[in-house]
């Protein structure tokens, strides 16, 4: 059925096209044959898939990574597709536009996107509500990142209001200190910058009666000298793990025009291009720590067998995103199938 709506889908920009998917599973999800109907098409279930990593159960290791439901409006239509756990955000303490458009583009020869979005988002209140009114079928970590308009040195604060006020209604948190696309965030990865980011929510989070996990989600640009220095923070600091990684700015192995590319101009990549670069990252991370941090792989998983492999190479959980776009929500049950059958 994809392969039939993908044409019509991928006529459109894909800024369109997401809000066009978006709407729909709003509007669909009112029928009440809907959820099941998605649930026999495209779930798939084994207890060979189970896992509990940082102390949270989760039904199957794959989950859709941040920037798909930016506001936290559809995450119970997402885990329809069969995914393991819904991570929503980036979500700012307050709603922003985010860049001028367009500012989201299909490289079609690299299975790749290219965006520069800007962290569009309705603001934290709008996520707590949503997340209140619709008791989550699954597991939801939130995505937090400071407001474009705050000063990197008001950035800890931004952090943390939106930690606190989203605390009760998630089950993990992601620091995104990687994203391209804001000015500064990626600074944010210095290591004096982030230590008081992260002495404050640790802080923050022993005022709670129950514990979340929080994680750190690095960009595949930092050098292995800079990522040695963050797994140190991690590891003394109380965090509980890792996500890697965000899109690259690096524009290398593109088949694509490079006219094409130029006129597109700044943003993050993501898809098949940016594979080899998170798998480094990964076994990196993983070789380094021994094993000990929980390390969430995303970064151009486009077949059930990169997810294996980044399974393989450690990572505790993998994420996607581009691959779910061109794949089509098929690939989630692919997936898992792929896994319990090479468990
Ligand atoms: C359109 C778009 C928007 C994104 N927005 C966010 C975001 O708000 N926060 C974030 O941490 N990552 C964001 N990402 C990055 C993804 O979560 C992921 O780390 C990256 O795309 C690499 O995975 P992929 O190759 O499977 O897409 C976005 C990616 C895309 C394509």
């Amino acid at each position: 059925m994809f392969k039939l709506l993908r044409p019509i889908l991928f006529s459109f920009s894909p800024e369109t096209a997401h809000n066009i998917v978006i709407g729909l599973l709003k509007i669909l999800s009112f029928l009440p044959i809907f959820s099941p109907l998605l649930r026999i098409f495209y779930c798939y279930k084994s207890p060979k898939l189970e896992k509990e990593v940082m102390g949270i159960k989760f039904k199957n290791p794959i989950g859709l990574a941040a920037g798909f439901d930016k506001n936290g409006e559809v995450y119970n239509q997402l885990s329809d597709f069969g995914f393991g756990f819904i991570e929503i955000g980036s979500l700012t303490p307050n709603e922003q536009i985010g860049n001028p458009k367009p500012r989201c583009f299909r490289l079609l020869p690299d299975r790749a996107i290219i965006n520069r979005m800007g962290i569009n988002n309705k603001g934290v209140k709008f996520a707590v509500t949503r997340l209140k009114d619709k008791k989550s079928r699954t597991v939801v970590g939130a995505n937090i990142i400071k407001s474009t308009s705050s000063a990197n040195d008001q950035a800890p604060q931004d952090y943390e209001k939106s930690f606190a006020q989203l605390y009760d209604f998630v089950d993990y948190f992601v620091v995104n200190v990687s994203c391209p696309n804001v000015k500064g965030v990626t600074k944010l990865q210095d290591i004096n910058s982030l230590s008081e980011i992260v002495d404050r929510l640790t802080t923050l989070r022993k005022y709670f009666d129950e514990y979340r996990p929080i994680l750190l989600k690095v960009s595949p640009d930092l050098t292995f000298e800079q990522l040695d220095e963050i797994i140190d923070l991690i590891l003394v600091s109380g965090m509980d793990g890792i996500v890697a990684t965000n899109t690259t700015i690096s524009r290398e192995f593109l088949t694509s025009p490079s006219d094409r590319v130029e006129f597109i101009g700044d943003g993050g990549l993501s898809g098949a291009p940016l594979y080899r670069k998170s798998l480094e990252v990964v076994q990196y991370i993983h070789n380094k720590t021994s094993g000990q941090l929980p390390i969430i792989a995303v970064g151009g998983i486009m077949t059930p067998k990169q997810a294996k492999e980044m399974i393989d190479s450690g990572a505790s959980l993998v994420q996607i995103y581009t691959g779910f776009i061109y794949n089509g929500p098929g690939f989630v049950r692919r997936i898992l199938r792929h896994l319990a059958k090479n468990s």
